[in-house]
């Protein structure tokens, strides 16, 4: 029956991590993401503060991670992006492949760079809901051209 698996555009937040930007990766990251389709509609290179990397992964806040998780974060720039695409959540996540590298398929961006479960490379948001509410987290309406 039509309409089924009409798949809709949609808008996810990605992070190239510390340990990506500190080995140069940012270009051959968004080659990844550009060819599979996705666009990058904004995008912005920062330093976390402890603070800011804390609120960003407040849903770990209880898991025994979280503290190395914080302090890798704010180990060095990070660049935030918004990727625009055809069911861009799971294509992003398809592309980053699984969050420990040793799970992760070939071809995958976590498979290519990621050093461990915790230096991953990037981070996708895991539901559209997710990502509406990361995409604020970061960007104001007037940064995202479309
Ligand atoms: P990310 O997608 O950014 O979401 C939370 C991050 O915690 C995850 O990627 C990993 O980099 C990091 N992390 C560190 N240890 C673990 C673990 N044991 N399980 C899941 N995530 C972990």
């Amino acid at each position: 029956m039509q309409g089924i698996n009409i798949m809709a555009t949609q808008r996810t937040l990605s992070i190239i991590k510390p340990d990506a930007t500190r080995r140069n990766l940012t270009g051959q990251i968004n080659a990844m993401f550009e060819g599979a389709g996705l666009r990058i509609i904004a995008t912005r290179r920062l330093q976390l503060t402890q603070a800011q990397a804390e609120a960003f992964y407040a849903v770990h806040a209880e898991r025994p991670f979280f503290k190395d998780l914080v302090s890798f974060m704010v180990s060095g720039p990070v660049v935030a992006q918004v990727l625009e695409g055809e069911d861009a959540v799971l294509k992003n996540r398809e592309i980053m492949g699984a969050t420990d590298p040793k799970k992760a398929d070939a071809g995958t961006i976590r498979a290519a760079f990621a050093e461990s479960i915790e230096a991953n490379s990037v981070h996708g948001s895991d539901a559209p809901e997710a990502a509406a509410e990361e995409i604020g987290f970061f960007f104001a309406g007037i940064d995202i051209t479309g």
